[in-house]
């Protein structure tokens, strides 16, 4: 039975969170792998919302195991505030449903307020991050002064890894004009929150591959997009993850043979929220009908989304990166009443042409769209479930997306409710 990972291929929000929901009713656990509570993931089912950024999607689903991997950095008393606000909404979750790998870096408010003060201090080539600490979070993973999960269980260690990790924030805070951090505070809302965090921690490493053993189907849930990946972004305008396929297993305790499917999630245009290039980026009209017609709001911040054109040559790159087996093409709705519409088929850079987005900042900058246009059509495919009510010129598009990207279309989404969903190849299958 095939495990299936699902990334975003572009620059996140592709609709990640709803794919995820509607697979999750074929999976026994749902996992995230990487980043933090920078996602926001959102799911309509029946017309109720349920917005998630830190639990895996799959939570809202009863008889579902929900697993937070080490590849995460987690805010416990984020965690906490959507653990309620969902309880609020009738879901239940508790240790038989949630569990969270002991190896999980924390985020605490000394990396929120270094987002924000580095941010601030960049002015104008800030990279317009959801400022949830999520950047410093990581840093301090790899430097090797992080509070994990399991070092809240014993006081000592939590004492010896505070010394750590103030000795480095303390000074960085001085040179950024800011008060040095308050030590009792701190370990005093760390080991208040510990019991109620505790619960949930387990050798998630062991517990996965004991669930693999077993034949239980498991369902990754990425966050972010391929082209935020910290290598393979449009760095350094990117998040400070690896939002990659591959990510799955290591973010987990999995060897890489545990990944079946990779399944890209595409936006049927492009958005992007923060700075940094957007070659398809559209500032006219057509942009703002994107922008209107597809809700394009952070569900994190609130900040308007940019939008443009399908950028074929971004996709066909992620694709690749990523492995991509199959994608779930969503939004197709959003596309309905163009007269034409435009996709990028290549770039041109100082007259030269070509066919992927070269690494260099500078020639990012200069990348101009090459377009190919196609017919737009009239009627409404808002809400299709079947390949039969789709028009032929948005058959047209979405075929001429699969070529152009080299990568078939196993799934299409119609509109944010779950069942508006049309199945093309089943990711769950060998
Ligand atoms: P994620 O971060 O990838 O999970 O995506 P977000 O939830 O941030 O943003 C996607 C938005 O589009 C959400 O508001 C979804 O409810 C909505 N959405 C998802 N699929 C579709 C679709 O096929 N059509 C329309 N119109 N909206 C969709
Ligand atoms: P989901 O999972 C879209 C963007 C931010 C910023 C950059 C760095 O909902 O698709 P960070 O706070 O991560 O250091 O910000 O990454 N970003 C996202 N954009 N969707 C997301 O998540 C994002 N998470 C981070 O806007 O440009
Ligand atoms: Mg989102």
């Amino acid at each position: 039975m095939a495990n299936v990972v699902v990334v975003g291929a572009q620059w996140g929000d592709e609709g990640k969170g709803k794919i995820v929901d509607w697979l999750s009713e074929r999976a026994d656990v749902i996992a995230r792998f990487q980043g933090g509570h920078n996602a926001g993931h959102t799911l309509v089912i029946g017309g109720v919302v349920y917005k998630l950024s830190l639990l895996p999607s799959g939570i809202v689903r009863k008889g579902k195991m929900a697993v937070i991997g080490n590849g995460v950095v987690l805010d416990p008393w984020s965690l906490f505030s959507e653990i309620e606000k969902l309880e609020g909404q009738g879901v239940e979750i508790g240790p038989d449903n949630l569990m969270i790998a002991e190896n999980t870096p924390l985020i605490l408010p000394l990396h929120q307020d270094l987002d924000k003060l580095r941010e601030e201090a960049a002015g104008a080539s800030k990279i317009g991050t959801t400022g949830r600490g999520i950047g410093p979070a990581y840093e301090d993973k790899v430097g090797r002064r992080t509070i994990r999960v399991a070092d809240l269980a014993d006081e000592e260690t939590l004492d010896s890894r505070l010394d750590r990790l103030l000795a480095h924030h303390d000074p960085l805070r001085q040179g950024l004009g800011a008060t040095p951090i308050d030590r009792a505070e701190l370990k005093a809302k760390l080991l208040e929150i510990a019991p109620k965090l505790l619960q949930f921690a387990q050798p998630v490493w062991k517990v996965m591959n004991d669930y693999r053993k077993a034949g239980k189907r498991i369902l990754f849930e990425g966050a972010q997009g391929s082209l935020l990946d910290i290598d393979f972004g449009t760095y350094p305008y990117v998040t400070s993850s690896t939002t990659m396929s591959g990510m799955a297993a290591t973010g987990t305790g999995m060897g890489p043979s545990a990944i079946g499917f990779v399944l890209g999630i595409v936006k049927a245009y492009t958005t992007r929220v923060g700075s940094g290039p957007f070659p398809t980026e559209l500032e006219d009209a057509d942009g703002q009908r994107l922008g209107e017609r597809g809700h394009e709001f952070g569900t994190v911040t609130g900040r308007k989304r940019r939008c443009g054109w399908f950028d074929a040559v971004l996709v066909r790159q992620t694709c690749a990166i990523s492995g991509v087996n199959g994608i779930a093409l969503t939004k197709l709705d959003v596309m309905d009443g163009f007269k034409t519409i435009k996709i990028c088929v290549g770039y041109e850079i100082d007259g030269k042409q070509y066919d992927h987005l070269p690494t260099a900042a500078a020639l990012q900058d200069r990348v101009k769209p090459i377009y190919e246009e196609l017919d737009g059509w009239e009627e409404s495919t808002q809400g299709a479930r079947s390949w039969a009510d789709l028009p032929a010129n948005a058959i047209k598009y979405v075929r001429r997306i699969e070529e152009l990207i080299q990568c078939p279309v196993a799934l299409l989404s119609t509109s944010p409710e779950r069942d508006d969903t049309i199945l093309v190849t089943d990711p769950f299958a060998d």
